[in-house]
This record gives C-alpha cells, structure tokens and sequence, in this order.
C-alpha cells in the first residue's frame, strides 16, 4: 500500500469509528473501497450466491477494478483456507459469451488474468467467472457450487433504521416489541425462510393472539388482486409463517423449536390443519390470522420478524 494510501485509510478509519455505522456485524469494512465484505464460506451455486447476497442488501463482489480487486483476495487472504476460488459476480447468464459484473462492469474492462488454458467454454456449459486466490480467473459452470464474498458500497443514503438495519421496510411493531416486514413477491417456504435469514431476522413466529392480530394487519393492506398474478401456483389468500412438522408428521413445531401451544398462539382456521395431498408441512397462516398447514413448494407472500438488535455488533449489544 503506498504511504498516501495508508494514511488515507488511517484518516478514514479513525473517520469512519466515529462517524459510520457498522453495516452489520457480519459484514467487515475495508477503506480503500469503502464499503463492506462478507465472505460466505458455505459453497453455492452462482445462483444461490447471488440471491443471498442481494437478499443481504449487497451483492455478489467483482474485481471490477485493481481495488475490488486486491480488496476480495485479501479477503480470501485473511480467512486462510486452501481456496480453490470463490464465485464473482461476473457472468454471461443472460448472453453466451457477453460477460459482465452484476453491476453492469464489461469483463473486458477489468484488469484480470486467466488461469492456464481458460477461458474455455467446456461443454460450452461455462457462464460464470471463478477467481483464485491469487487472483486469476476462470469459466466454469455456474451450477458448480463454490464460497463466495457480498459486498456492500457505502453510499450518502444509509440509514440505520430503529430496527438495526438499513432496510426501511422493517417497522417495529411496540405491542409486541418486534420489527416485521411484509414480502409481496411470493416465495416457497424454503426461500422465504432463506430470504428472512439474510435480512437478519426469520419468519415471523406467532407467540400470541397480538401477534396474530399484527401479522392479519400486515396482511389486509396488501390484497389479493396486488399480489404478483404472473407466477401459476401461488397463494394469494394464505402467507407462510415460521413453523413446519420437521418431517414428524402432524406435529408442528416453530422454527425455534417450539410446540405451538408452547409458543403462544395454537388456533387453527376451521377444518385446519387437513394436510392436503399430497402432504403439506410448511407453516401458514389465512387472511383471518388464524393457522393453516400449507404446501412447502406453493409460492406465497410471508413476514420476516427481526429483533432491533439481530444484526448489531457483538461489543454493541
Ligand atoms: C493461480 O492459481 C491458479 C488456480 O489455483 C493456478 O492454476 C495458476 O497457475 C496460479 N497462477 C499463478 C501465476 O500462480
Ligand atoms: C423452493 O424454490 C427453490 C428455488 O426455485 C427450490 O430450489 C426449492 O427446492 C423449493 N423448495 C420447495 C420446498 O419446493
């Protein structure tokens, strides 16, 4: 690092204790870019990977310039594991051959290097851009699953909201001391699941009659007919809540391991749960706030639920 530089991130950092906010806690700053990493060390599709990243508010990190570049290897750097590479945001999913940044960089604008013998299109099956820890890329196929690193650029409009995060959809609810967002674009149970991870919460469970009652409030102002109509099989009158039979069928359990009688809340709509064939063992829950067992794969509106404190600082909380 040249010595302008470094004091520039020295200045910056001291800046940044006092002035900034932490994106959060599971993300980490780096000043020559200004903005947040988090490496994701679980391997994914390159799919997968850009989904998480973008349900985090961030997205799927490019060497889109020298900085970004040294920036993810350093990341790769300091975690020390034996990387064989980790997915970029680079990719030609929507034209052969036509690669870009999921911000919209070129390929052929970036300073990269090759490995050996790539590009080479194998099977003519290869889509997505791998970088190695040295920082040499390849084409791979993007079904391959690989660790992969968000990031986040800090721009003048964040604002850290009451409910500890930048996403000004979650409002906190004071009858029940809970933040709670409502997701319009249907979503499986899975990925519903997955998407209230990523913000830092989970599906909202249900642990009394109030809380039913502000999740039925939540509900009512979207209707039906605003529901994206597009998709065939979605629910537009049931959402997706955080419980499920764990695959002990007939017995529901809430995502944090409760029974429902345990947790608070336990009436069923009428006829429910029916277990409709061929089986159904997500958690729902109908316009009316009351309890329905529901398709894990059909796509449905859900609430996440997050405390304000869920993505703070260890030292913070
Ligand atoms: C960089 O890493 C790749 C993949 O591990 C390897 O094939 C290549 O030879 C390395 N290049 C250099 C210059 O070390
Ligand atoms: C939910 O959708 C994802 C992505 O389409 C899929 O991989 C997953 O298997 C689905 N989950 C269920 C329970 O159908």
């Amino acid at each position: 690092m040249s010595r302008l530089l470094y004091y520039c991130c020295v200045f910056g950092a001291l800046l940044y204790t006092t002035e900034c906010k932490q994106y959060r806690y599971d993300y980490s700053y780096d000043c020559e870019v200004n903005g947040w990493f988090k490496l994701h060390r679980i391997p994914a599709t390159w799919h997968d990977a850009w989904l998480r990243c973008q349900l985090e508010g961030a997205v799927l990190a490019s060497p889109e310039n020298i900085y970004m570049n040294l920036a993810i290897r350093n990341v790769m750097k300091n975690k020390q594991a034996p990387w064989s590479g980790v997915h970029t945001g680079i990719h030609a999913t929507f034209s052969k051959g036509d690669f870009f940044s999921v911000e919209g960089v070129p390929l052929s604008r970036m300073q990269v290097d090759w490995m050996p013998a790539e590009p080479d299109n194998k099977d003519n099956d290869e889509d997505c851009i791998l970088m190695a820890a040295n920082g040499t890329i390849a084409d791979i196929n993007c079904n391959q699953v690989h660790p992969y690193i968000c990031f986040r650029k800090k721009t003048k409009n964040m604002v850290l909201n009451g409910c500890g995060t930048f996403d000004q959809e979650y409002n906190l609810d004071p009858r029940t001391g809970s933040c709670y967002k409502f997701h319009r674009v249907p979503r499986n149970w899975t990925r519903a699941y997955m998407t209230c991870a990523a913000e830092g919460g989970h599906l909202a469970v249900v642990n009394s009659e109030t809380e039913a009652n502000v999740l039925r409030e939540l509900f009512e102002k979207t209707p039906a007919n605003s529901i994206i109509s597009a998709i065939p099989g979605i629910m537009r009158d049931i959402m997706h809540v955080g419980f499920h039979d764990w695959s002990e069928r007939g017995v529901w359990t809430t995502i944090h391991g409760m029974s429902l009688i345990e947790t608070g809340f336990n009436l069923w709509a009428e006829g429910q749960p029916d277990n409709a064939p061929p089986g159904e063992y997500c958690g729902g829950m109908f316009r009316n706030g009351r309890l329905d067992d529901v398709w894990c794969h059909e796509r449905g509106t859900f609430v996440c639920e997050k405390t304000p404190h869920s993505l703070m600082q260890e030292e913070d909380l």
